[in-house]
């Protein structure tokens, strides 16, 4: 995570537009990259004698504790939960959570240590019977065929595919009931991964990590499509903040090594930062070899509120909130009904990151910072010398002023 000194008091994300004089103050000190490291539990947490489980992700730092509690118990779901301790832990009573009201099954102890929760829920898998030639701007992906209501997917035992070494867990799924057989040799796969430092993937579309968040991939594979151009989409549900939804936002970047042709990351915000975050970057890949030219766009609809009773119930969204009445829906889109598609190869995958705390800020990457400097020169590096030096006055000035 790159992370700058601004004119306000404290470490500022960088903005855009400075990137070009502080990315060589903030690409520098890769020491203090040392601190944001956590140590990562994963464990599986079993419902005996019922044959149920829980994904737990307990991220622990000096001053914090990080929980992700995954399920699919109903719809595939997370609740997220930041508190203030190196002790905080969780607690599940399975009676209660298997229970027509999981109200209290779920809790995250001490209380008064939480300082954010919050959930996502995976709620549909939509399918699209795109066209060649669209039917106009109100449907660009054509009609909807009945979506897969993924409340009603089987799941395999996650216990196998828990992997500690990568920290990382897959619930595969497909539809309990497959009268059509689209399933037969498909699965619907959602990915997570748990990271104990900063980093990056190698895998596009890299999306950068601190030790604060988890990754998801989600991977459609081998389902056969209703229609010969299906698109493919996923509906997304979270909880507000209040009354109000999340924030969408949309950061733009420069291109970069990192990700080439990609310049924009989208982001949602729980609240004012640090609070809940989930990024990604507008692209699936429709091969398992991703690249440029297995590379879809990537749709996301506006966040809007929702009717919890139009959403498949979630038990862990209820064992542990209650019973909130502030949904909000998204909907995300992968592909267009030109180029490449899930037709190719019926296969399609996304990643999303999903965090507590300050969001990952992209910096330069530095072979980007090399050719740079080699292609700015002398004169160049002499003109950033001087941005660098004006800057420093600007940090002495800002300290001296927070001391007073
Ligand atoms: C998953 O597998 C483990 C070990 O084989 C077993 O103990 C557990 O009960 C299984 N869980 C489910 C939900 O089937
Ligand atoms: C946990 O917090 C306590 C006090 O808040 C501190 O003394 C201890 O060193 C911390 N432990 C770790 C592993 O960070
Ligand atoms: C942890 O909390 C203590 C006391 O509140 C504070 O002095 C210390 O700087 C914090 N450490 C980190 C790494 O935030
Ligand atoms: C689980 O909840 C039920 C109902 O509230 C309660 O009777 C039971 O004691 C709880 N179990 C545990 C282990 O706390
Ligand atoms: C999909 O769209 C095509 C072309 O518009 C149409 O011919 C076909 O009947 C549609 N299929 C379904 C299942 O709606
Ligand atoms: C599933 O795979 C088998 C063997 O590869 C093939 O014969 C069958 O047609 C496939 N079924 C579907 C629905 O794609
Ligand atoms: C789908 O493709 C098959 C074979 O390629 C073709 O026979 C059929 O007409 C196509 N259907 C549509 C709706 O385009
Ligand atoms: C997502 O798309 C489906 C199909 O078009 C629609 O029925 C549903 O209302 C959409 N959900 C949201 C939250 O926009």
């Amino acid at each position: 995570m790159c992370r700058c000194w601004g004119p306000y008091r404290g470490w500022v994300p960088c903005a855009p537009a400075r990137w070009f004089f502080l990315s060589f103050v903030c690409a520098a000190p890769f020491g203090l990259l040392g601190e944001e490291t956590r140590q990562v539990y994963m464990e599986v947490i079993s419902g005996s004698p019922n044959p149920q489980n829980l994904l737990h992700i307990r991220a622990v730092g000096t001053n914090s504790t990080l929980h992700y509690v995954w399920s699919v118990l109903g719809p595939p779901a997370v609740v997220l939960v930041g508190t203030n301790t190196n002790q905080s832990v969780l607690r599940v009573n399975w009676s209660l959570l298997l229970s027509p009201d999981p109200d209290g099954g779920l809790m995250v102890l001490p209380k008064n240590s939480i300082q954010f929760s919050s959930a996502l829920i995976f709620t549909r898998l939509l399918e699209f019977n795109s066209t060649k030639e669209p039917e106009g701007a109100a449907q660009p992906t054509g009609k909807p065929y009945p979506p897969y209501s993924l409340a009603e997917f089987s799941w395999n035992n996650i216990t196998h595919s828990l992997d500690l070494a990568t920290l990382s867990a897959v619930f595969q799924g497909h539809p309990a009931d497959d009268p059509t057989g689209a399933f037969t040799n498909g699965s619907l796969a959602f990915k997570v991964q748990a990271f104990n430092g900063p980093g990056r993937p190698a895998q596009p579309p890299r999306l950068l990590h601190s030790a604060d968040a988890c990754q998801l991939e989600v991977s459609l594979a081998g389902a056969s499509p209703r229609g010969n151009r299906s698109l493919f989409g996923l509906e997304v549900a979270t909880l507000g903040i209040g009354p109000d939804c999340p924030t969408v936002k949309e950061l733009y970047s420069i291109d970069d090594e990192y990700a080439p042709a990609v310049f924009q990351l989208n982001q949602v915000l729980w609240g004012s930062s640090p609070s809940g975050f989930m990024q990604w970057r507008p692209v699936a890949f429709s091969q398992k070899q991703r690249a440029g030219e297995s590379a879809l766009s990537c749709h996301a609809s506006f966040l809007h509120p929702t009717l919890a009773y139009s959403l498949p119930h979630s038990p862990i969204v209820q064992a542990f909130f209650g019973s909130p009445n502030n949904f909000c829906a998204f909907n995300l889109t992968f592909g267009a009904p030109t180029g490449p598609g899930y037709w190719n190869q019926h296969y399609l995958s996304w990643s999303m990151l999903l965090g507590i705390g300050i969001p990952p800020v992209d910096a330069l990457s530095p072979l980007v910072l090399g050719i740079m400097a080699v292609a700015l020169g002398t004169p160049g590096l002499m003109l950033l010398g001087g941005g660098l030096f004006l800057l420093l006055r600007h940090k002495q000035y800002s300290e001296y002023q927070s001391i007073n």
